[in-house]
């Protein structure tokens, strides 16, 4: 989809040139491959894993490509381990409930701090025959609404609301139309933000919750 070049620009303009580690599901063609290397530059270190054995023909220097099923964490663990850990993962793959969301379980440990994590074509979670369809718990796009919970569990009391470790892992959750983009920024504080006379800085103001100081 044409936008998505637009959201990546802005989103990747910084790690242009840089060696940045970055995987992508999903080789088709190959055209994601000239790309992206075309995007970064000579430095970054790129791996494409793809289930079709016929990709691997494509493989050439200053790429990697990987051949396996995205919805085996075997594949994806062996994968990340050879290769990780990435800064950037794409995942461009099968684009079905079940692929999308074993590859985000797999591989999110192996994304860097700061690294971002982004599932393309998420209108799927949407079509019953690639498992979604509207509200269904298990797809990308619930799943990822879930993490938003997760992101603020710091911040309630109510019981029926745990904490969840996403909460010190995940600074932001971008949905834009038919893609979702998971940043990684570790983190083991509350991060709130305060203004004061139109000045915007981080607060001091303290409160308590779940016995953890907090701020406003
Ligand atoms: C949309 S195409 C990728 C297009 C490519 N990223 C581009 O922009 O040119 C989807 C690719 O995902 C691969 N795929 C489908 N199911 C997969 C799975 N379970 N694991 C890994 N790759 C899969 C297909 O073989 C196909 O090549």
């Amino acid at each position: 989809m044409d936008h998505y070049l637009d959201v990546y620009h802005d989103l990747l303009r910084d790690w242009q040139g840089s060696d940045i580690s970055f995987l992508e599901i999903g080789v088709y063609k190959g055209g994601s491959l000239d790309l992206w290397q075309g995007f970064f530059g000579p430095k970054a270190k790129l791996v494409f894993a793809d289930i079709d054995p016929e990709c691997r023909a494509m493989e050439r220097p200053g790429l990697t490509i990987e051949i396996g099923d995205q919805s085996d964490g075997a594949f994806l663990d062996g994968l990340a381990a050879r290769h990780g850990p990435f800064d950037l993962i794409i995942d461009d793959g099968g684009h079905k409930m079940n692929q999308q969301t074993t590859s985000l379980r797999h591989l999110w440990p192996h994304l860097n701090d700061g690294g971002l994590y982004v599932v393309e074509d998420t209108h799927t979670s949407y079509w019953p025959g690639f498992g979604g369809g509207l509200r269904k718990p298990d797809s990308m796009v619930e799943v990822a609404k879930q993490l938003v919970d997760q992101m603020h569990s710091w911040y309630s009391d109510e019981p029926h609301f745990k904490f969840y470790s996403a909460a010190q892992q995940i600074g932001s959750i971008r949905f834009h139309d038919s893609m979702i983009i998971l940043e990684k920024r570790l983190h083991d504080k509350p991060r709130s933000l305060t203004a004061r006379n139109g000045a915007v800085s981080y607060s001091t103001v303290q409160v308590d919750s779940r016995n953890r100081k907090s701020v406003f």
